[in-house]
């Protein structure tokens, strides 16, 4: 099974009660459900976390060393200032898939910058939580493209 670590950033766990007309209805239970329904799908392993730290989330990438094949994230604020987020990713050397539920660029000027996405292989924005579901599809084709 490819291992996949899937890292939620902070104020993500109020999804479903934080401003739906912009983040939508899900909630993040939800989402992770269908996280863990289409990895089954795919035949992939799971590791769920969310965080409203900085350093939590510095400190998940790291424990991403030697289990994950695969880190898909939404560094969420942090994606727009975080360099020790950009560094723990630089560190791991594990292929990453950043996402945001929204377009970023259609939004305030200071979202349309990420801090973070040099680090990683691609990112897929605004499609919502689709758009975290197609990142696990894409975690498992680089990771057998790379053969990791
Ligand atoms: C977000 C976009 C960020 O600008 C924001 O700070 C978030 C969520 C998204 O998924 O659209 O918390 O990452």
């Amino acid at each position: 099974m490819i291992k996949v670590a899937v890292i939620h950033g902070p104020n993500l766990g109020l999804l479903g009660k934080r401003e739906p007309d912009v983040y939508g209805a899900i909630t993040l239970d939800g989402l992770n459900q269908r996280l863990l329904q289409t990895a089954k799908e795919l035949g992939l392993e799971l590791r769920i976390t969310q965080s409203d730290h900085e350093g939590e989330v510095v400190r998940t990438i790291h424990d991403c060393m030697g289990w994950a094949q695969a880190i898909v994230i939404n560094p969420a604020a942090l994606t727009h200032y975080s360099i020790a987020v950009l560094d723990a990713l630089l560190a791991v050397r594990i292929p990453a898939i950043e996402v945001h539920l929204t377009n970023i660029f259609a939004r305030e000027e200071f979202r349309r910058i990420s801090v973070t996405a040099p680090a990683t292989q691609g990112q897929i924005i605004g499609l919502g939580a689709e758009g975290y579901l197609l990142a696990l599809r894409a975690a498992k084709a680089i990771v057998e493209q790379l053969h990791i």
